[in-house]
C-alpha cells in the first residue's frame, strides 16, 4: 500500500515538473495567442528550437548565431538537434508543446509532413516561427512568420553567372549537379531557380543530378561516381559549399584541376568555401547567410507579445567572384 502511495506521489511530482518547464507554464499563458501574451509572468521568454543537424559549415554557423543571439536577447533556449531526421524534429516540437514553451522556432529538414504537429502547437496556443527553410503546408496560419533566404533566387544567381561565363560558346556545356537533402526547400528551390535560367539556352545540359545530402563526404562520393560515368564534365553546380569541397577532393583524385578543367559554382559562402574560391578551385559562390539569430530573437519577442510581424522576412545576400572573395576573406565571420 505504502509503495502504491509513493508511486502516485512520484507520478504527481513528475507531472508538475514537466508542466513547470518553460516560462509559459500555466493554462493559456503561453504564446502570442495566449491570455497574457507576454511570455512568463516576469516577462521572460523560453524558446524551443529544433535544428536540422550539423551537416555543414553553414549549419554550425547558424546554430552558433541562434545560441549567441538568444543569450544576448535574454531568451532561454531549449535547443534540440534532429540529426537530419524529420521524426526527431516532430518529437522535439511535441516535447516543446508539452513543456509549454512561449515560442517554437524550427528549420524544417524537409518541406512536407508538418501539418499535424503544427496544428498541435496551434491548439496549445504556442506560436511557431519557421527559420531558414519553409514548409509546404497550405494552411499558413500554422506559423507566424518565415525568416530565411530566397532559395529560388539563389539558384537563379548561380544560373545567371553560368550564362554570362559561357556567353561566347556555342558548344554544349555539360553540367553535373549535387543536390541538397532530398525534399528540402533549398534543394527543391535551388534546383528550380537554376534550371529556369539555364533552360533558356539549349546548349546547357544537366547530364547528371543527384543528392549529396549537403555533406562534404557525400559530395565527394557522388562526384567520384559522376566522374566515372561522365568523362566530359564542364561544370559542377553544388547546392552548398560543403558538397563542392568534397567534390573538389574527388576531382583532384581523378587527376583534374578544379576551377579549370571543371568550373564550380556553389552556394553558402562559408569560410572554407571562400578560401577555395580565393584559391581558384571554386569559380563563383552565391551567398546564403546563416546569421539569422538576431532577427529570429526580435521576431520571437514580437510574436510572444502578440504583435503583428511580416509573414515573410527575406535575408539579404550577395554573390562572390574570386576577386571579391580575396577582399572579404579575412573579415568573414563564419
Ligand atoms: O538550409 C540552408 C542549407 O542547409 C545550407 O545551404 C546548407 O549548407 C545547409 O545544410
Amino acid at each position: 500500500m505504502l509503495k502504491r502511495i509513493s508511486a502516485l506521489v512520484l507520478a504527481g511530482l513528475t507531472a508538475m515538473s514537466v508542466a513547470a518547464c518553460g516560462s509559459g507554464s500555466g493554462s493559456g499563458s503561453a504564446g502570442s495567442d495566449g491570455a497574457d501574451g507576454s511570455g512568463g509572468a516576469d516577462g521572460s521568454i523560453t524558446m524551443g528550437f529544433s535544428q536540422v543537424g550539423a551537416e555543414s559549415g553553414w549549419r554550425t554557423a547558424n546554430t552558433k548565431s541562434v545560441q549567441e543571439s538568444a543569450k544576448e536577447a535574454g531568451i532561454t533556449l531549449k535547443f534540440s538537434d534532429a540529426q537530419q531526421k524529420q521524426e526527431n524534429q516532430i518529437k522535439a516540437i511535441r516535447s516543446f508543446v508539452q513543456q509549454r514553451v512561449d515560442v517554437i522556432a524550427f528549420s524544417p529538414v524537409v518541406e512536407s509532413g508538418w501539418d499535424t504537429v503544427l496544428k498541435e502547437a496551434q491548439n496549445a496556443k504556442i506560436p511557431v516561427i519557421l527559420t531558414d527553410r519553409a514548409v509546404d503546408s497550405k494552411d499558413t496560419t500554422l506559423y507566424k512568420t518565415f525568416l530565411g533566404s530566397d532559395f529560388v533566387e539563389e539558384g537563379k544567381k548561380a544560373g545567371q553567372w553560368l550564362v554570362e561565363e559561357y556567353k561566347d560558346t556555342t558548344e554544349t556545356v555539360n553540367i553535373v549537379e549535387l543536390q541538397g537533402t532530398t525534399g528540402s526547400a533549398p534543394a527543391n528551390d535551388r534546383k528550380a531557380g537554376f534550371a529556369e535560367v539555364i533552360g533558356a539556352d539549349p546548349k546547357f545540359k544537366i547530364i547528371a543530378s543527384q543528392t549529396g545530402d549537403f555533406t562534404r563526404a557525400k559530395g565527394k562520393e557522388v562526384m567520384e561516381a559522376f566522374l566515372k560515368s561522365n568523362p566530359d564534365i564542364d561544370v559542377l553546380y553544388a547546392h552548398n559549399d560543403d558538397m563542392g569541397l568534397g567534390a573538389i577532393e574527388a576531382i583532384e583524385g581523378a587527376g583534374k584541376t578544379p576551377g579549370q578543367d571543371i568550373k564550380i559554382i556553389t552556394v553558402d559562402a562559408v569560410k572554407d568555401g571562400m578560401q577555395a574560391l580565393a584559391d581558384g578551385k571554386i569559380n563563383f559562390i552565391v551567398e546564403c547567410s546563416p546569421l539569422l539569430g538576431p532577427q529570429l530573437m526580435d521576431l520571437a519577442k514580437k510574436v510572444v507579445k502578440g504583435e503583428q510581424v511580416p509573414a515573410r522576412v527575406v535575408t539579404e545576400e550577395t554573390t562572390f567572384t574570386q576577386e571579391q572573395a580575396k577582399q572579404v576573406l579575412s573579415t568573414r565571420q563564419y
